[in-house]
């Protein structure tokens, strides 16, 4: 593993798994036991489960190569994502790597949210992702919304490379797209607009974990102009739009943008000063994580 490593090399899976679990919670990686259950898992071509069905099995030298140069990786901070190349989302598999967004767990709101929203929707709705990364929240809603007509967008082309996979390795029809903002979809409306923007204050970047600070795109993870609110002020007002002719939402549609655990008790405020009508979506400790908008439906006047 290195020279902090135990000398004597590990026989079986279990030893293997011993031995890294040590190494790791040496390194102070918290779930130590987790993190190494996957990389072995990941190591040995198989998965967590077959890795406990197979405890006693001998490990050959190659394994061992293999599992410890993981194991080394993560020690120094790697995330473990990127190692194995791949993360769960919504049940599924992303591809994931260097250049793009870990799809994070808190996530799932989102797609929670936006599904009610769609379930009683007269006619399938036509869906924008912003900011789209490994592509999760595009895929999936375009594979749990029947019918769904999913656009994507994002300013980083490596990002696009890796949705794009995601999309093909995944079976879902989304249309991806390049450039700034709502740049590469100006004059279109959508029933539906999900962000996930990046909304991390740069001010507090060395408050972040080494693992995400460190190897996760800086692109993804700050707000721009040193502003958390930036995307979330950028969207709600363009949301709003709707009714004045210039809207990104049909009428009746809804925009919903994921929020740090800290932002809704100044967008409430400053949401309320414009009159822009909104709801927040807790997660499951009760913090309020989704920013919900709807457009006025479309008068007979
Ligand atoms: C927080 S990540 C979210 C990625 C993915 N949607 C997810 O939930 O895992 C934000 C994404 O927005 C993209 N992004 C940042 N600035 C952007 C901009 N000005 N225009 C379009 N996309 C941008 C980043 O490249 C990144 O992929």
């Amino acid at each position: 593993m290195s020279s902090a490593a135990p000398d004597s090399t590990p026989r079986t899976v279990r030893e293997l798994l011993a031995r890294g679990r040590e190494f790791l919670e040496r390194k102070g990686i918290e779930s130590a036991r987790l993190e190494v259950e996957l990389l072995v898992a990941h190591a040995l071509g198989t998965d967590r489960l077959h890795v406990f069905l197979d405890l006693d099995r001998p490990v050959d030298a190659e394994e061992v190569r293999r599992a410890r140069e993981c194991i080394v990786r993560r020690g120094k901070r790697e995330p473990s994502a990127y190692i194995t190349g791949e993360r769960e989302f919504y049940v599924r598999s992303f591809e994931v790597g260097p250049g793009v967004l870990i799809p994070r767990p808190d996530t799932e709101l989102l797609v929670d949210v936006a599904r009610e929203r769609c379930s009683d929707a007269a006619t399938p709705p036509n869906v924008l992702d912003l900011g789209t990364g490994s592509g999760c929240l595009a895929i999936t809603l375009g594979l749990e919304i029947d019918g769904a007509r999913v656009t994507a967008t994002d300013l980083s082309a490596k990002a696009l490379e890796f949705a794009r996979r995601n999309a093909e390795r995944l079976g879902a029809e989304v249309e991806f797209l390049e450039g700034n903002g709502l740049d590469p979809v100006r004059g279109r409306r959508f029933d539906l607009i999900v962000s996930n923007p990046p909304y991390i204050d740069p001010a507090v970047r060395d408050e972040l974990a080494v693992d995400v600070r460190d190897f996760e795109p800086q692109e993804a993870l700050f707000a721009p102009a040193g502003d958390a609110d930036h995307w979330a002020h950028g969207l709600a007002l363009a949301a709003a739009g709707e009714g004045r002719e210039n809207g990104v939402l049909t009428p009746g549609g809804t925009l919903l943008v994921e929020l740090g655990f800290d932002q809704a008790e100044r967008l409430g405020p400053w949401l309320d000063t414009r009159g822009i009508a909104h709801r927040f979506h807790d997660d499951l400790g009760g913090t309020p994580r989704v920013l919900a908008i709807e457009a006025p439906a479309r008068t007979s006047s």
